[in-house]
């Protein structure tokens, strides 16, 4: 039986008379992981932000967990979470003091122990006093993993979540990512320009060209309609296409 945790009508995004988000549909279900994977430019993160309530959308409408954003956004914004490599966040704090602000805006009870939690998680134990500003990307994307991680959301975009890491601790987050998800029953929506990631953790693939879905599917789906051998040819092939 389906049920949709997100459903997304006819969403557009416009600057100015530039279109990057071109009225696109899409749902995605509970516990499932929908990649979604594009060239530059494509519209992905723009895509995400209108979905975390970052950014107004010119057109269509955006529901989760059955409730429409635009009216319910508190309740639906406590129940999701995002990580990007490319996030910003308090500097000047250390990592402790960045789980703390994130727990308290979430309005967590249990701040102490989660936080001892998600450093354990992420062997963080080291880098637990460290400004954040002295983090290296690896450790960053880690902190920003742990925050979206311990507010246990329901719904969590990651914007590609493993640009930038070593293979040793991308290997470690896709393993948690993948763990955490069969055990929590957790959706997610995710981003990568690496297509064997996009392949190894995304249930169905959306695949976006100049704000367009222009193929939706399982990855051997896409990979049969457009009668090539892998998804990195179908990439190809696609961005190739003027
Ligand atoms: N605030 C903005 N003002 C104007 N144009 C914007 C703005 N944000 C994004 N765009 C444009 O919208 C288009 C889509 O951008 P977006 O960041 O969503 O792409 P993306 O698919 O995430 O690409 P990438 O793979 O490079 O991360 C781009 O052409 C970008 O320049
Ligand atoms: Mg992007």
């Amino acid at each position: 039986m389906s049920n949709p945790i997100v459903e997304v009508k006819n969403l557009t995004k416009r600057f100015g008379d530039f279109t990057a988000v071109d009225n696109i549909s899409f749902e995605i279900q509970e516990g499932e992981t929908l990649g979604l994977l594009g060239p530059n430019g494509a519209g992905k993160t723009t895509t995400i932000h209108m979905l975390l309530g970052l950014i107004t959308p010119t057109n269509g409408t955006i529901r989760l967990f059955g409730l429409d954003l635009e009216q319910h956004r508190e309740t639906i914004l406590r129940q999701i979470n995002f990580s990007s490599t490319y996030i910003s966040m308090p500097f000047s704090l250390t990592v402790e003091e960045n789980l703390r602000v994130m727990a308290k805006l979430y309005g967590l009870s249990d701040v102490s122990q989660r936080i001892d939690e998600v450093i354990k998680t992420f062997e963080m134990h080291d880098i637990r006093k460290k400004l954040t500003r002295k983090l290296s990307t690896g450790q960053m994307t880690r902190l920003t993993l742990a925050k979206a991680v311990m507010t246990e959301p329901r719904v969590l975009f990651l914007d590609e979540p493993t640009a930038s890491l070593d293979p040793d601790i991308a290997y470690k987050i896709k393993a948690f990512l993948k763990e955490y998800r069969n055990t929590s029953g957790l959706s997610m929506m995710y981003t990568s320009h690496n297509m064997q990631e996009m392949e190894e953790m995304s249930d169905r693939i959306i695949f976006l060209q100049r704000g367009k879905i222009v193929a939706v599917g399982t990855v051997e789906e896409i990979v049969e309609r457009f009668g090539q051998r892998t998804l990195e040819d179908v990439f190809l092939k696609l961005a190739r296409e003027e």
